[in-house]
């Protein structure tokens, strides 16, 4: 029988999820039905509901459900929890409603696998200091960077990262004023300035010889900050649509323990950056 999948979101008009877990099943042999459902802002927990109630196995959860996904859930994972939040779910068992966030093992595995640059002993900066930032903290810190340091501009929100994953991983945290004299191998944006446009008050002398400057945010071109990367010589830029393709990879192995290959994928949906 054919197993239903979904993707949550509002909107979620945009979504590439149903494309991309559709070519993983078909080039998997994968018996599965994938679709993208828009819930409504106040019905997230009655639509994952309805969805299970009518024979669903798992979701993928986009903005804004992604606090509401990990809150509905039975079994979170670790990170998950540290994230607070969840991308994935899978029904199992009855009741049961497992949760994970694979949003930062898909930038790690795009860093690493797809850009071709090895995080271990890297000095690693995260621009921001919100949900997409938490979600990436466990997997950057799990390659072992020389260096893992979170800037925001408030920064007691980035000092509370520091406290909540004290136990996981030292993190340096501040105000983009204390990034004054350092340099970073791998400088990541994960603020929503890739969607706003706003440009970021990064100093000079921030990216390091041969730095990757990756935006989270995909499909936008250059954003400003990969234009102010590009502007201080940074020749290596990326989006994240890799990292889209990534998560999806790792959601597609958690519910049905195959991994896809996604470089056809990836070719498909990648924009030259301009
Ligand atoms: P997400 O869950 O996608 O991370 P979020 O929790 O709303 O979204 O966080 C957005 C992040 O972008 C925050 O770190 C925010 O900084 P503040 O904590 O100071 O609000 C950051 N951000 C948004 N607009 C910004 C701007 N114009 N300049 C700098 N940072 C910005």
């Amino acid at each position: 029988m054919t197993d239903r999948y979904a993707v949550l979101g509002h909107p979620i008009g945009h979504s590439k999820s149903p494309l991309i877990h559709t070519q993983f099943a078909q080039a998997t042999g994968q018996d599965i039905h994938y679709t993208a459902i828009e819930a409504p802002l106040d019905g997230f927990a009655d639509t994952v509901l309805a969805f299970r109630a009518s024979g669903g196995r798992g979701v993928n959860v986009s903005l804004p459900f992604k606090l509401q996904a990990f809150e509905i859930a039975t079994e979170p994972t670790e990170r998950a929890r540290l994230a607070g939040a969840a991308n994935c779910l899978k029904f199992v068992d009855g009741d049961r409603i497992l949760a994970d966030n694979f949003d930062g093992v898909g930038l790690v595995n795009d860093i690493q696998r797809n850009l071709g640059f090895p995080l271990a002993g890297k000095r690693v900066l995260l621009l921001g200091a919100g949900g997409a930032t938490r979600g990436a903290l466990l997997p950057i810190a799990a390659e072992r960077p020389a260096l893992l340091s979170v800037a925001n501009r408030t920064p007691d929100k980035a000092h509370q990262l520091r406290h909540d994953f004290a136990a996981h991983v030292p993190l340096q945290t501040g105000g983009y004023d204390t990034l004054l004299g350092q340099s970073f191998d791998v400088v990541i944006n994960a603020t929503s300035t890739g969607l706003s446009q706003d440009a970021l008050p990064l100093p000079d002398g921030l990216f390091a010889p041969g730095a990757l400057a990756y935006e989270m945010v995909y499909g936008k071109g250059l954003t400003p900050f990969l234009k102010q990367a590009q502007a201080a010589g940074v020749a290596r830029v990326a989006d994240g649509v890799g990292m889209l393709v990534e998560q999806a990879a790792e959601a597609f192995l958690w519910w049905r323990g195959v991994r896809p290959d996604t470089a056809a994928v990836l070719a498909q949906l990648t924009v030259p950056l301009v």
